[in-house]
């Protein structure tokens, strides 16, 4: 009893390993259309940007740039500073699923769980890019 408590209690605090999958492909198909209608005028639909000044989503450039923030920077970085030209005019859920679609397009993987908008948890999801 008392080591089920314990054992909960450390599960919540536990970070999450983004390599075992922290969102679900479903989360990342909702995405991929608040990413069409609000995000690939600029970034492109293949995410690859438009250099300079638009950077890309995807690749050795924008992975080595988030390697080692959590998904809470990332949250926070796109919920407060994108869309470039009406920052924060999207709902919470819309953005994380918008970041889930960027991060499978990135190749990691898939799991039983969608991502949710919550600091909390995300602060405890570090990137680290996938092999
Ligand atoms: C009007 C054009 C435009 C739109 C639309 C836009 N962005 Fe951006 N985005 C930019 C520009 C320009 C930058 C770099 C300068 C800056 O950060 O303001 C950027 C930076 C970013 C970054 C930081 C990239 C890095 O590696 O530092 C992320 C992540 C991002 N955008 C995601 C998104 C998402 C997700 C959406 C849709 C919800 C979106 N952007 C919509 C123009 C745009």
């Amino acid at each position: 009893m008392l080591a089920a408590l314990l054992w909960n209690g450390f599960g919540m605090t536990h970070a999450a390993d983004i390599g075992q999958g922290v969102f679900t492909s479903a989360q990342a198909a909702r995405g991929k259309a608040v990413y069409t209608a609000n995000c690939a005028q600029c970034h492109q639909p293949d995410l690859s940007g438009r250099d300079p000044p638009i950077p890309a989503l995807t690749g050795d450039i924008f992975l080595s740039r988030w390697t080692g923030h959590s998904l809470a920077e990332l949250f926070e970085r796109v919920s407060t500073t994108m869309p470039q030209a009406k920052p924060g005019s999207l709902s919470k859920t819309e953005y994380i699923d918008a970041i889930a679609f960027v991060l499978a397009a990135n190749g990691f993987p898939v799991g039983k769980a969608a991502l949710k908008p919550d600091p909390a948890i995300l602060q405890g999801i570090q990137i680290t890019a996938q092999h």
